[in-house]
């Protein structure tokens, strides 16, 4: 079935949504983007994406094309037209096409933003097999550019990480910098150690992830202890356990690090308690 998406303020059939060649974000990807889940037909965490997208944006000296109302509206909208009961939004914003490939941003006055979001259907999200069984990572280098908390549209390397983790058999990779864990190609990483949930602090080397907030938040209501700080490799593999945090895979128990089980190889308590309250809440508070 042909999805409904959206193109600078029309809602197309997907095979007459086009984009043009001189876009700065296929020539040279310069745009962000959002990923945002639907549960139960509603919007999970909305606006914590939508000030995202704002920081992600001024990070990037570009105006933003819709105001958070019109941004909801079109979410909504997007839903509704495509049926969407489980799934996820994504979104991207570029700095348009100036008609030419030049290096120094256009004029934003002569050219304006490009905006597309379209829908992912994914019946069964909430209830994925692997968030019974757990997932395998290996962990790899940090190849990234620095500036990793705005949002942008540059994904080869983490592409490329979930292809080296696919050739070794395993389910995704972390990424590994001056000896620490960062996070994972597309999530946020956390161990849990002597009962205590760790995950790396927020600043330039990381996403400042949604789900990542929403979770060490419910964590804390529920009396478990946050310490938010970097983590290595050889720490990650004698933990209890470990799981990660997106928008699309909520929390994700990982039962295997670099081919060493964690535990018993199981998901463990901490990852499976968070993924209920995580679900439970957001789905209570999804507009
Ligand atoms: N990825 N870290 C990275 C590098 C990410 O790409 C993502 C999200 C996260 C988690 O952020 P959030 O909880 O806001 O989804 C952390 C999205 C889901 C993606 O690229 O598909």
């Amino acid at each position: 079935m042909s999805r409904t998406v959206y193109l600078n303020g029309q809602y197309l059939p997907e095979s007459e949504a086009k984009v043009s060649i001189f876009d700065r974000g296929f020539l040279m990807a310069d745009g962000v983007y959002e990923v945002t889940s639907v549960l139960d037909g509603r919007l999970i965490d909305f606006d914590g994406h939508a000030a995202r997208l704002e920081r992600s944006l001024k990070a990037l000296d570009m105006a933003s094309p819709v105001g958070r109302d019109e941004l909801l509206e079109i979410h909504r909208e997007l839903v509704r037209l495509n049926g969407i009961e489980e799934g996820m939004i994504y979104l991207q914003i570029t700095r348009g096409a100036p008609g030419d490939r030049d290096f120094v941003f256009p004029d934003p006055a002569e050219t304006p933003p490009t905006i597309v979001l379209f829908t992912q259907n994914k019946p069964g999200m909430a209830d994925a097999p692997a968030a019974r069984t757990g997932i395998r990572v290996i962990t790899i280098d940090d190849l990234r550019w620095h500036r990793r908390d705005i949002k942008t549209v540059q994904l080869l390397y983490p592409s490329m990480g979930k292809m080296m983790a696919k050739a070794a058999g395993a389910d995704d990779a972390w990424l590994v910098e001056d000896g620490k864990v960062t996070e994972g190609t597309s999530n946020n990483a956390y161990i849990v150690s002597g009962g205590r949930i760790i995950t790396r602090e927020l600043s330039h080397d990381i996403l400042h992830g949604i789900t990542r907030k929403a979770v060490l938040r419910f964590a804390r209501e529920a009396q478990m202890e946050v310490e938010e700080r970097a983590f290595s490799p050889e720490e990650a593999k004698s933990a209890d356990e470990a799981f990660i945090t997106s928008a699309s895979t909520f929390v994700m128990p990982v039962v295997e690090i670099d081919g060493t089980p964690l535990g018993d190889g199981k998901p463990g308590p901490v990852a499976r308690r968070l993924r209920e309250i995580y679900l439970e809440e957001s789905r209570a508070a999804a507009i």
